[in-house]
């Protein structure tokens, strides 16, 4: 089934002001034809809202890169939904290997967030990923499940229509180590065998399922090319438009 293509691009802690909105324009300038794309960027909070002001009524999207998932309140250092909503996000990053790992964000509070973006109107990128030492020890499966599992309690069929799931095996981010398109497209399957064991075959095949990890242009056709991968997270690559276009534009 034709499920809609995203390519995403995630800008970490990396660019200033400046640097930010000399990107996104490279990238708007740089858009031609791409058809149904959807392309979407991750600046850094500061600039999310003037990354969205230029990219109003483009063809790019903008989305944060982690979100709190109380409204308001003394939570010193941390965004609101509504504070994403304002800035003109309409996405989400949710449980990045690097909030999982770093920050020590847990499976319960990647299942708040994910509820508090749908409940807000924000679509959420929920990633989930394994770690080298559990793909060698054959646990990927079961670690997947589990993320996708517990990021999804709670949510509806209809609730469904507005999440994207991101695969980030962690050994492969930022490490040049790209997961072959066999590998990623495996795991996508599974994934979407999780999805319809909970919400059905209908559900499970309309989602959106990204891969992420070392995505550069030289490898972007291999994994294009695979049925269930329904677009990339890129990370170092999209700092770049010039890279970032040559990802987009994969044929
Ligand atoms: P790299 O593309 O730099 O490996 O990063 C991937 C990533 O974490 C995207 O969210």
């Amino acid at each position: 089934m034709a499920r809609c293509e995203i390519f995403a691009g995630n800008w970490k802690m990396y660019k200033t002001r400046q640097e930010a909105l000399d990107l996104v324009r490279g990238i708007l300038a740089g858009i031609s034809d791409i058809g149904g794309r959807e392309v979407v960027v991750f600046p850094p909070s500061p600039w999310a809202l003037p990354v969205s002001e230029l990219c109003r009524g483009t063809k790019v999207s903008v989305g944060i890169q982690n979100m709190y998932f109380e409204q308001e309140g003394a939570f010193t250092g941390e965004v609101s939904p509504l504070m994403v909503k304002d800035a003109g996000c309409r996405y989400v990053l949710i449980g990045h290997s690097e909030r999982r790992h770093v920050f020590g964000e847990t499976d319960e509070a990647v299942n708040k967030k994910a509820a508090a973006a749908l409940k807000n109107g924000i679509e959420p990128m929920i990633c989930v990923g394994e770690l080298l030492d559990e793909r060698e020890k054959g646990n990927t499966n079961d670690v997947l499940k589990r993320q996708v599992e517990k990021a999804l309690a709670g949510v509806t069929a209809e609730q469904m229509k507005k999440v994207v799931v991101a695969y980030e095996p962690v050994w492969a981010i930022g490490t040049g180590k790209v997961a072959t398109p066999e590998t990623a497209d495996e795991a996508h399957d599974f994934i979407r065998r999780v999805v319809k064991d909970l919400y059905g075959a209908g559900t499970a095949d309309a989602l959106p399922i990204l891969y992420g990890g070392s995505v550069k242009p030289d490898n972007i056709a291999g994994l294009h090319a695979k049925e269930n991968i329904d677009g990339v997270l890129v990370g170092g690559a999209s700092l770049k438009a010039e890279s970032f276009l040559n990802i987009i534009c994969v044929k």
